[in-house]
């Protein structure tokens, strides 16, 4: 496994690899990573002949200077287990200068207001911040395919949008979301929760759940008001928002129709701990 730190290293690493006829799958991720990131490189290996892991915990995207400062670092960790893989993977964890050439600064995107919608309510410039740092990966490491979870499934569609936008060559492959046990989605951030707090936690997938089971006989506006009232009752979490929208384009649901794909979103808080999670509502 190679661990490279440097854009012009990279840039010889990756057209050796081209020029050889090999298949490059990018998995982008911040570090701390866990079953979820291991699930995207295993899906990435299986498919492609190179799985290069970009590690870089990206300043642009953080609404809130605590988060980023608060934000798990674990290079040694990420790099030990994967190491534990056993497979073809390269390591890209660039410092910020070195990514960004010393101008740290999102560009602004639009993405036919994808990036309107929920998270982009309240977590302002965002995916300014993911667009940005996913277009250089996309440029740098000019990767043939590109694995994402669907557990930030709006960052998932951020991402085709630019895709469209850019015209950059990379197939965006959508991963289903990795879960615990308990049902609750597997993140980083889970890490920072008490052992009780995990445990409670579950209920947002349990919630989700029953959301998809009323969705057959229940509009849209009933189902969203039974989960606030879920919330308010429950002595640990904390409801941010709970939206039923179309698969596509993200915009909240009015009426529901036949042909449309939806998707149930939700944030919560339990403690200080920002959680999202989706499901599929009709397909
Ligand atoms: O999902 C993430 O971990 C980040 O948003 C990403 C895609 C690696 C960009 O920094």
């Amino acid at each position: 496994m190679q661990i490279i730190k440097e854009k012009a290293r990279l840039n010889s690493w990756v057209a050796t690899i081209k020029y050889e006829g090999g298949i490059i799958g990018l998995v982008p991720t911040m570090g701390a990573l866990h079953e979820g990131h291991l699930s995207l490189i295993r899906q990435a290996a299986s498919v492609c002949d190179w799985v290069a892991v970009s590690i870089f915990i990206n300043p642009t995207q953080f609404d809130k200077p605590l988060d980023l400062q608060n934000y798990p670092q674990t290079l040694d960790e990420d790099i030990a287990l994967l190491g534990e893989l056993n497979l073809n993977i390269v390591v890209f964890s660039p410092t910020a200068s070195e990514l960004y050439d010393d101008k740290i600064e999102a560009e602004h995107f639009e993405f036919d207001g994808v990036e309107l919608e929920m998270e982009g309510k309240f977590r302002f410039g965002h995916f300014d911040g993911v667009g940005t740092v996913v277009k250089k990966l996309f440029e740098i490491i000019q990767p043939d395919k590109a694995f994402f979870g669907e557990k930030d499934f709006q960052q998932l569609q951020i991402i085709r949008k630019l895709i469209e936008k850019t015209g950059l060559p990379v197939e965006i492959i959508g991963c289903p979301i990795y879960r615990e046990s308990s049902g609750l989605a597997r993140s980083s951030r889970n890490e920072r929760l008490s052992d009780e707090m995990r445990q409670q936690a579950s209920f947002i997938y349990q919630t989700l759940l029953k959301a998809k089971e009323k969705f057959g006989t229940e509009s849209a506006k009933q189902i969203s008001d039974w989960v606030e009232n879920e919330f308010k009752t429950h002595p640990f979490l904390k409801l941010e928002y709970f939206e039923i929208a179309d698969s596509n384009s993200l915009k909240t649901v009015k009426n529901k129709q036949l042909d449309t794909p939806y998707h149930a979103f939700i944030a919560v808080y339990a403690g200080e701990i920002r959680l999202i999670d989706n499901i599929a509502l009709n397909y």
